[in-house]
Order: C-alpha cells, then sequence, then structure tokens
C-alpha cells in the first residue's frame, strides 16, 4: 500500500479534470492530503472500503461549528468559497441529534408512494420540455439547441422546485443563484453577492408561503418552525439546501446519462433496443460520473484508526469524500473501471448517493427522473447527436458538481417528425 504523501495535492478550483486528479489521489493511497480550493487543507477519501467506513462511523461529524477547530479557530480564508458548504444550518451539516431533528420532517415526502405518485407529472414536464427543445432547434438558425439547458438541468428544476412549493414567479430567480451558488472558483465578492441574493430570495419565499401554505416542503418547513422545532436560520438554510441537492444532482447525472450515451452508440442501442434496463443505464452513469464528485466535509470528533488501511486521522481533521474516486476503483469495478459499460456486473455497487446516516432522501426521485426522461428523449429524437466534439464540452466549475456548463446538440432527423 503507497503511503500517503506528505506533500498535500492541491485540488483544482476549476474541476478541469475531475477523473484526471482522482485518478492522481488514488495512487497516493485510500486517503491524500490535499488543499482545497481557497488553500484549507483536507484529506479526499478515496478508497470505497475507507469512505463507507467513515460514513457510518458514529465519531464522524459534520457540524463544523462543533467539530472544526480551522472554523472554531477563525483560522479559515476570509470569503472563502466554500464557507457556504460549512455555515448552511441543515441536515447536511448536523450531526447526532441535531441530524435526526433536521431529517424528521423531510422524510415524509420521499417515501417510496410519494415519489411514484409523482411520475405522472414528471412523463407531463418531460413531454412539455421536449417540445419546447424542438421549437428551439426550429428557431436556432444553426438548429443546435443546449441540450443541458432545456432539458437535463431543467426537468430536475421544474421537480425540485414545485417538491418545496415555489411559486411560478420565483422560479427562474431561484434557479439562476442555484447555478452559481455551487461553482467553487468564486471570489470573495461573488460568494458573497450570492450569499445575500439567496437570503433575499429565502425571506420572499417564506413571506408568500406563510401567507399561503401549501402541501409543500417549505410548508412543512414552516409548520416545524412554529412547533418550535427548526430555529430561524435552519428553514430558509433547509429550502436552499433541498433545491440545490434536487437539482444540479439530477441534472448532472441526465448531463452524462446522454453524454456517454451519445458517445457510445453501442450502449444507447442496447438500451434503446430493451437488451438493457434504462434503470442499468441510470446506474451506470452515477457510478461511471458521480454527480457529487466531492462531498465537503466530515470531521473526526477524537482520533481515529482505521484498522484496514493503516491509515489515521486526527480529531478535526477536514475530510472530503470522494464519490467520483469511489465509483471507479479498480479493485471493486476491475481495470477497465474508467469505461462506460451498461451491462456492467458491478454497476449498482455504487456510492453516489452517501452511506449510512446522511444517505440521499432524493435518491428514489432521481432514479425516477432518469428512467422517465431518458427513454423519452431518445425516443422522440432518434438521430439526437452532440454539435461539438466530445472533449469540446466544457466541465462546471465546480469540486463539487461533476457536469457539463452546456451540451450542445442538434436533433437531426425530419424535424416534422419531432413533435
Ligand atoms: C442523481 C441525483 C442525486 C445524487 C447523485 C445525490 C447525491 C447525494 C449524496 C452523495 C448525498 C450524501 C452527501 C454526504 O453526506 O456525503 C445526498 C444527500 C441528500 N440528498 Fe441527494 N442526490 C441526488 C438527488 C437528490 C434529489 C432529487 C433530492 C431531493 C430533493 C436530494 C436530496 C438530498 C438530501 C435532502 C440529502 C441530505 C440527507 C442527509 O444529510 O441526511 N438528492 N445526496
Amino acid at each position: 500500500m503507497p503511503l500517503p504523501s506528505r506533500c498535500p495535492f492541491p485540488l483544482d478550483s476549476g474541476a478541469a479534470d475531475i477523473h484526471g486528479e482522482t485518478a492522481a489521489l488514488r495512487v497516493l493511497g485510500p486517503a491524500a492530503r490535499v488543499v482545497l480550493p481557497g488553500g484549507v487543507p483536507a484529506w479526499s477519501v478515496t478508497d470505497p472500503g475507507l469512505v463507507r467506513r467513515l460514513l457510518v462511523h458514529p465519531r464522524v461529524s459534520k457540524d463544523a461549528r462543533l467539530h472544526w477547530p480551522a472554523y472554531l479557530d477563525g483560522d479559515l480564508p476570509s470569503g472563502w468559497p466554500l464557507q457556504i458548504w460549512i455555515e448552511i444550518r441543515t441536515v447536511q451539516t448536523a450531526y447526532g441529534p441535531d441530524r435526526r431533528r433536521l431529517r424528521r420532517p423531510l422524510v415524509p415526502a420521499f417515501t417510496a408512494r410519494r415519489v411514484r405518485d409523482l411520475a405522472p407529472r414528471i412523463e407531463e414536464t418531460v413531454s412539455e420540455l421536449l417540445d419546447r427543445l424542438a421549437e428551439a432547434a426550429r428557431a436556432a438558425p444553426d438548429g443546435i439547441v443546449d441540450l443541458r439547458a432545456h432539458f437535463a438541468a431543467r426537468l430536475p428544476w421544474l421537480t425540485v422546485a414545485a417538491l418545496v412549493g415555489l411559486p411560478e414567479t420565483m422560479y427562474d430567480g431561484f434557479q439562476a443563484v442555484n447555478d452559481s451558488v455551487f461553482e467553487t472558483n468564486l471570489s470573495a465578492a461573488q460568494a458573497a453577492a450570492i450569499t445575500a441574493e439567496v437570503a433575499r430570495l429565502c425571506d420572499d419565499l417564506i413571506a408568500v408561503k406563510t401567507e399561503h401554505p401549501g402541501d409543500d416542503l417549505a410548508t412543512t418547513l414552516l409548520d416545524t418552525h412554529r412547533e418550535g422545532l427548526l430555529s430561524d436560520q435552519e428553514v430558509p438554510d433547509s429550502i436552499l439546501m433541498l433545491l440545490g441537492a434536487g437539482y444540479g444532482t439530477t441534472a448532472c447525472m441526465l448531463d452524462h446519462a446522454v453524454v456517454n450515451l451519445l458517445t457510445h452508440p453501442d450502449q444507447l442501442e442496447l438500451a434503446v433496443s430493451g437488451r438493457v434496463g434504462w434503470e442499468q443505464v441510470v446506474e451506470e452513469t452515477l457510478r461511471h460520473q458521480a454527480p457529487v464528485a466531492n462531498f465537503i466535509l466530515r470531521f473526526p470528533t477524537e482520533d481515529l484508526h482505521d484498522e484496514t488501511t493503516g491509515m489515521t486521522f486526527a480529531r478535526g481533521d477536514a475530510l472530503v469524500i470522494n464519490y467520483a474516486a469511489a465509483g471507479r476503483d479498480p479493485a471493486v469495478h476491475g481495470a477497465d473501471a474508467g469505461r462506460f459499460d451498461v451491462t456492467r456486473a458491478t454497476t449498482r455497487d455504487h456510492l453516489a448517493f452517501g452511506h449510512g446516516a446522511h444517505y440521499c432522501l432524493g435518491a428514489e426521485l432521481a432514479r425516477l427522473e432518469g428512467r422517465i426522461a431518458l427513454p423519452a428523449l431518445f425516443s422522440r429524437f432518434p438521430g439526437l447527436d452532440l454539435a461539438v466534439a466530445p472533449d469540446r464540452l466544457t466541465p462546471l466549475p465546480s469540486i463539487i458538481f461533476n457536469g457539463h456548463r452546456e451540451i450542445p446538440v442538434r436533433l437531426e432527423g425530419n424535424p416534422d417528425t419531432w413533435a
């Protein structure tokens, strides 16, 4: 087993090559010392076994306010671009009883039955978005449209915005801030401006939902606040977290599924012909291109020794879970782990939705969106093709979300048959 390097590996804040970076980190051991954007030291945990053990370890916390000395001692750089990930007060940054308190009100919205009931609405939205995609392609002088903006990102956005209960007049404003809030190469001024805009939008939303409650998550959070079970800050923060968790993640999953299928026609053929189910395409995409590439941060609440790897993490060390690396681990998925293969036996053996106490609440919803959106897209536009070479697609500038800025495509075929 190679020893972890003593020289920390600087993560690229622009995330130009997430998988090149994870391959380099894996060579350094099951976890490697890294420097986060903004100059903050941390560990990147790449080994899937170690990831699983840390995610269920009772002495690993996500609460910087309790367990991160660098935060408590004021050692973080001012205007740190990742600050919002630490400061937001939600289930995602909570530990112990607080974690349970903050997760409890969200759970009923994600039961198997509630998610199944969303299917007709998602099918309707998909159909409308595909109509609009065809219109946009007809209107574009060169016939090129951005599939990410019109479809891969828009579907999850409309789905989660309705679930949270945003009035339609607020859809675009909230979507715009969500597009920038997760960029990890923002300047301090940009990060501050976005944080202020988010706070303003959340205040407006809370005013609307207080006046006009509905059958939605924002209303549930407000009711829970009224019962004294959530603080003033936890309500807007949970709203923002839900929108981000349901939107950027699923957008990246659909984005990579489409790009992978367009660049691997043999794999697309397996799905379109029905020889491989679309659920398998979704799982292989999650394994091969973990939409949440890195999740920040976790902190051992005491010195922690992992017997299996021999690694020791000190109390208060910052840990990044590298889901992108875990999905391509050669020991689990073989030497060709970097290949997109929808027939792979280990496809479902991924950690893209996390593991343990913080396991993704929206996993079944995201899977449902994929199973509905992908066959509908390829059946409506069988000639769909990328309008640029795959290596010209620009990655999102985020170490957290793994996707593309745009997916320029041509719908091809006869426009009369599109609608
Ligand atoms: C492909 C899409 C998705 C992926 C890859 C994904 C991934 C993840 C991951 C990795 C975590 C755990 C983070 C950690 O603690 O390390 C998580 C948590 C979470 N996800 Fe998702 N997610 C997706 C879709 C969704 C959707 C659609 C929703 C619903 C709005 C959602 C809501 C949540 C929530 C609320 C949590 C926090 C759970 C907790 O901390 O207890 N996610 N997700």
